[in-house]
């Protein structure tokens, strides 16, 4: 079983990341499907660590807009949705629920913060990448963004828990007039070897 190549054009080949956006609202329903598909994608001990915050209202933009870049500011406060992908970095806490045929909150729990972080880091970044493909095969198209002050957001959104910034990225149906042309990729054998 392999996808059509409408579906690679849809979620590779044809895919941009977009900064103009068309005046349509993001239905809810497709953001948690989104986040229903993205889930199903491996984490190291199924740690799950991603958490998302989806800031759609005037209100909740007002909060975001101090601690973006100016690069970012416009594109973001005129994006339908920004998500915040964030990651719990005690996310071993979990580990019962989400690794029930194992102990495996006892291979990370003693771990020094920076080590934690690394796990968080790798494998939240992994769902946040799963859950844009999975948002871009769902008809969105995505606008990433790491131009922001992660303690700034940090602190407005998640003070008092032991969630932290990723990245951000506007949600939406992009505006592909306003795209510039695309930039160049490695070749296989630039990036790839055989051994
Ligand atoms: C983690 C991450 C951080 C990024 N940060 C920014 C950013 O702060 N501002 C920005 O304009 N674009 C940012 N980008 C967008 C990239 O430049 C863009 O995805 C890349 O050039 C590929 O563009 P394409 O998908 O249109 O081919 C970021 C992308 C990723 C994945």
């Amino acid at each position: 079983m392999v996808v059509s190549n409408e579906d690679l054009d849809l979620i590779f080949l044809k895919a941009r990341t977009h900064s103009a956006w068309l005046n349509k609202p993001v239905d809810d329903a497709v953001l948690k499907r989104a986040y229903d598909l993205a889930k199903m994608g491996p984490t190291s001990a199924n740690m799950s660590p991603m958490r998302i915050v989806f800031v759609k209202s005037p209100a909740g933009k007002e909060r975001l807009k101090p601690a973006l870049s100016a690069g970012n500011l416009d594109k973001t406060m005129a994006a339908p949705v920004t998500a915040i992908f964030a990651m719990d970095v005690k996310f071993f806490e979990q580990l019962p629920k989400l690794f029930p045929h194992a102990d495996a909150k006892s291979w990370f729990k003693d771990m020094p913060p920076a080590a934690l972080e690394t796990h968080a880091l790798r494998n939240g970044s992994l769902q946040a990448a799963y859950f844009m493909l999975a948002a871009r095969s769902l008809g969105l198209d995505c606008g990433p963004m790491s131009g922001f002050d992660n303690a700034k957001v940090d602190a407005e959104f998640f003070a008092g828990t032991t969630v932290k910034s990723n990245f951000l990225c506007n949600l939406g149906y992009g505006d592909a007039t306003k795209l510039n042309p695309r930039s160049p990729r490695f070749e296989f054998d630039e990036a790839c070897r055989f051994v």
